[in-house]
């Protein structure tokens, strides 16, 4: 088999079960006798001439140390990267050919570039930067909001380390007779609220993809036979006249009725904890799957889990899988977005399990 020589980074926000993926793709191409070098900050680091990269051939970096969180390539000042500031002046154009020469410049073969919808979406939508070379994306993110693929890499961890912290917060709860609205994280989907709030079986779920009654809420709280719990609340959620944050909102609300309550948000400890043994076997999995897809020289495609099965798909059928929206960081870019489906079992589950979940689908 010829030597190949294969670039990796990290893009987007950080998640558990980064390392791992790395690891399991330095292994990969160790066994192949392929060179792999590590491009540090994502695409800022792509930017920098030369590229900021690092050698990752001979074991630079630990298999001790591949369950940490974080990104040991690191992935970029979040909100204010080169790619951001050069889309704000409007630069994007001269941006984008000096990613193409940095990689030109690294004479790589193939690039496996691991984020999330946001990431993906650029991808696709100027794949022109990484003509010439086979471009293998693996998705990852905490909100499992990226289409065509079941699993996401940090999605369990996020869902467990959400879960132990509210499993703290019931004691505190139950001492003072007090309720706990826990804002989540999320952007747009649920699928995190949903998933923790079915494994701690909260009182309340509130995602954006369903429409919920206040006063509905209110009621349901009421006549829990409780006078502690939780509300797990999405930071995607709105309510018409209501300005804030969504956790602030529907603690205003519960203070209006006369249910004693407080505010808690877990923010970006959602995005760290060890990574679990699941999402180490999906990075596992994806990584053998994008080493697989750069032997049989495929490019623009994303490795996917569906079904039980690895495999990849196209970034063309990632992008027209999903729902349409406007980045959040990026002026004029689109990205292409999965929710909670109104079939989704969880919803039914939760139903079932008596936990409030709104009212119906937007
Ligand atoms: O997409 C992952 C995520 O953690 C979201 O759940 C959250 O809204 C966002 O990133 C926070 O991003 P930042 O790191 O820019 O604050």
């Amino acid at each position: 088999m010829a030597t190949k020589k294969i670039g990796i980074m990290t893009t987007g926000g950080d998640c558990s079960g980064l390392n791992t993926v790395i690891q399991r793709v330095i292994d990969g191409c160790i066994s192949r006798k392929w060179n792999i070098i590590g491009i540090k900050d994502g695409t800022d680091g792509l930017y920098n001439t030369p590229a900021s990269t690092v050698d990752l051939t001979h074991g630079a970096f630990q298999f001790a140390n591949s369950h940490l969180a974080g990104s040991i390539l690191s992935n970029g000042n979040a909100g204010n990267t080169n790619f951001e500031s050069s889309a704000r002046a409007g630069k994007l154009v001269a941006f984008n050919k000096r990613l193409k020469k940095s990689l030109s410049d690294l004479n790589l073969d193939a690039l496996v570039l691991i984020g999330g919808n946001g990431s993906l979406s650029l991808a696709h939508m100027y794949r022109e930067i990484y003509n010439g070379l086979s471009l293998v994306c693996i998705p990852k993110t905490i909100d499992m909001d990226v289409p065509k693929t079941e699993r996401t890499i940090g999605f369990d961890t996020a869902v467990q380390q959400l879960v132990s912290y509210c499993d703290q917060l019931l004691l505190t709860a139950r001492s003072h007779h007090r309720w706990f609205v826990v804002q989540t994280m999320g952007r747009k989907c649920g699928q995190l609220a949903l998933h923790a709030g079915v494994a701690i079986a909260a009182d309340a779920i509130l995602i954006p993809e369903i429409k919920f009654d206040a006063d509905n809420l209110v009621k349901h709280i009421k006549q829990s036979k409780r006078d502690y719990g939780i509300i797990l609340v999405s930071e995607g959620i709105t309510i018409r006249g209501h300005s804030g944050k969504p956790a602030d909102m529907i603690s205003r609300k519960l203070n209006a009725a006369g249910i004693a309550n407080r505010t808690a948000f877990p923010e970006y400890i959602q995005r760290a904890g060890d990574t679990l043994a699941t999402d180490r076997i999906l990075a596992a999995g994806f990584a053998e799957t994008a080493l697989t897809a750069i032997e049989n020289n495929e490019t623009y495609v994303m490795t996917s889990f569906e079904n039980g099965e690895f495999k990849t798909v196209s970034l063309n059928d990632f992008f027209a899988g999903g729902r349409p929206d406007k980045d959040p960081n990026i002026i004029g870019a689109m990205t292409s977005n999965a929710y909670v489906e109104p079939d989704n079992i969880l919803l039914h589950i939760a139903a079932d399990m008596g936990i409030y979940i709104g009212e119906k689908r937007k």
